[in-house]
């Protein structure tokens, strides 16, 4: 049984389907076909959430699905309940379950222990959904042909990561680029340098480690196809606040630093944004920035993940 706990889950031809099926979606509107008819899905979010709970949530319904909410302080796992019998339990009723979380491990032990697909939803070392997202809006734009969206197009392109470069954001944009044939150059402070936790998860798929670091945001830009940031203090990190705050405004993507990209390159941000931190308003208001493409894209892409998973044998 298939699960999708990071990007590297589905190899780029199972993608290519998925971008082919998130594309088809999006022609059809609201009217997709009931590929999920009669099942129920759970939705565990442990962390705060607009795009990834509502997508979701309207992405199960558009496919006759119907979404399970459930709170993790509600249930009993909040009272010492293991993690293994509530996905032992919770598989006996459900087709699939959807979580966000603190710990990746989290999501691996809902996985290794139920008998349904688990969807990461967000965990602190990585957010696939985006992701996919984030490549079907690039690969939109950059095949040819209208409503096409081929993975192919992605092929060489160079991606500017600015800011907490070892979020999880950073370390998913890491992993896509190794994985889908793109170069990537990461620009902040070293003290959020990406780590050990990324260089694991490239070990664990067999990827080189082809990204650059650098603390020069300048040269981290120069030439790219894609500017991307991401927040600047993540969920949890909220102690840390004033201090990578002051740590990493050479890194606030603004419009002279969107000068140093290639000509026709967007800007990127999974949101929600702190306009006037990492990013400056003017560059999340110009023609560059394709953020509400991305966001909706959250909707088909995610749909045409769940269509995929549920083809999957038990
Ligand atoms: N980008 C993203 O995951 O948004 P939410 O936190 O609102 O779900």
């Amino acid at each position: 049984m298939k699960h999708f706990l990071k990007v590297t889950d589905f190899s780029a031809d199972e993608v290519e389907v998925i971008f082919q099926n998130a594309a088809e979606f999006k022609r059809q509107g609201r009217h997709t076909p009931s590929l999920l008819q009669r099942q129920s899905w759970g939705m565990l979010f442990y962390k705060n959430s607009t795009r990834t709970r509502v997508s979701f949530e309207v992405g199960l319904n558009e496919l006759g699905a119907h979404a399970v909410i459930l709170s993790s302080g509600g249930m009993q796992l909040s009272r010492g309940e293991t993690v293994a019998d509530t996905a032992r339990v919770l598989s006996r009723y459900l087709s699939g379950l959807i979580i966000r979380c603190y710990d990746h491990s989290l999501v691996e032990e809902f996985a290794a222990s139920g008998t349904i697909p688990v969807v990461n939803a967000l965990t602190d070392l990585t957010h696939p959904c985006q992701l996919y997202a984030d490549l079907f809006t690039l690969a939109e734009r950059w095949t040819p042909g209208d409503g096409k969206a081929d993975i192919e197009s992605l092929k060489g392109r160079k991606v500017a990561f600015l800011g907490d470069t070892a979020c999880n954001m950073a370390n998913s944009w890491i992993l896509s680029a190794a994985h889908f044939g793109m170069e990537i150059s990461l620009a902040g402070p070293a003290e959020y340098a990406p780590g050990k936790p990324v260089r694991d998860l490239l070990k664990q798929a067999d990827l080189p480690e082809t990204f650059k670091f650098t603390t020069d945001a300048a040269e981290a830009v120069r030439g790219a196809d894609v500017v991307y940031t991401d927040v600047w203090v993540s969920m949890g990190d909220e102690d840390e606040e004033a201090t990578r705050i002051a740590q990493m405004q050479p890194y606030a993507v603004t419009a002279p630093l969107m000068a140093e990209t290639a000509e026709g390159a967007y800007f990127m941000h999974c949101l929600p944004a702190h306009a006037g931190q990492e990013v400056s308003q003017e560059v999340l208001d110009s023609p560059a920035s394709i953020i509400f493409d991305e966001a909706e894209n959250r909707l088909h892409i995610q749909k045409a993940i769940l269509a995929a998973l549920a083809g999957e044998p038990r």
